[in-house]
């Protein structure tokens, strides 16, 4: 149990990333794996994870954020995007996957499936867009503890223009947006926040029992 807490003691919102370290095949694929098992709502997984390596992308990315340096130093840069519509197709894989994964009838999920395509039709395009980003910001969480046990630094990272994002990678054509970006490598020695105490409120302002 200490272990945990010391990770998380350990990792912090990087600011500069030393650019001549690298993340190596194996923890990627690790980390790639700790975001595909990431639980979501019905399991409909309405996101899609982009891993930007292209040195080009990168630098046109930056300048849609605000100029930080962890776009472009860092190993590899991860936009966690979600879904702008979840529909029925969507629904129609995922019963699709359901059946063939558990070996079942796709008919047998038609209870299932019907329900949630009852809830979906019920949301506009606004709280589909919110519902689905939530589950994005899951995935970041599990990745970022993951990071830390791996002690991989990451930073997650709102400070950009999802519009730029959309315009630099075409996501809008994808049915995509911009949820949330991490990127992940090695902290620069020079970077000073590393060595700042971590600023959390109190157990007692933060923690209730009832
Ligand atoms: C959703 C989210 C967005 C953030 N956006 C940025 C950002 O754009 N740039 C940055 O340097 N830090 C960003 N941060 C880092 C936070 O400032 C940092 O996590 C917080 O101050 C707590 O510090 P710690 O992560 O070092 O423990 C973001 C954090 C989160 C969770």
């Amino acid at each position: 149990m200490k272990t945990i807490i010391d990770n998380l003691n350990w990792r912090y919102a990087t600011k500069k990333f030393d650019s001549s370290k690298k993340v190596s095949q194996e923890n990627l694929e690790t980390l790639l794996e700790v975001l595909r098992l990431t639980p979501s709502s019905y399991g409909l997984q309405p996101y899609k994870f982009l891993i930007i390596e292209n040195p080009e992308v990168r630098e046109k990315l930056k300048e849609k954020s605000w100029g930080q340096t962890q776009i472009t130093d860092a190993s590899h840069l991860i936009v966690l995007c979600s879904y702008i519509d979840v529909n029925e197709t969507h629904i129609d894989a995922h019963i699709t996957n359901t059946a063939s994964t558990r070996g079942m009838e796709v008919e047998n999920l038609k209870g299932y499936s019907d329900f949630m395509k009852n809830t979906i039709s019920q949301l506009d395009t606004e709280r589909k867009q919110i519902w689905n980003s939530k589950q994005a910001y899951i995935a970041l969480g599990q990745l970022l503890h993951a990071c830390a046990t791996m002690k991989i630094d990451a930073t997650p990272m709102e400070g950009y223009d999802p519009a730029g994002y959309d315009e630099v990678l075409g996501l809008k054509e994808k049915n995509l947006h911009a949820s949330v970006v991490c990127p992940i490598g090695y902290r620069s020695e020079e970077d000073a926040t590393q060595h700042f105490a971590k600023v959390r409120k109190s157990k007692e302002d933060l923690i209730e029992f009832i």
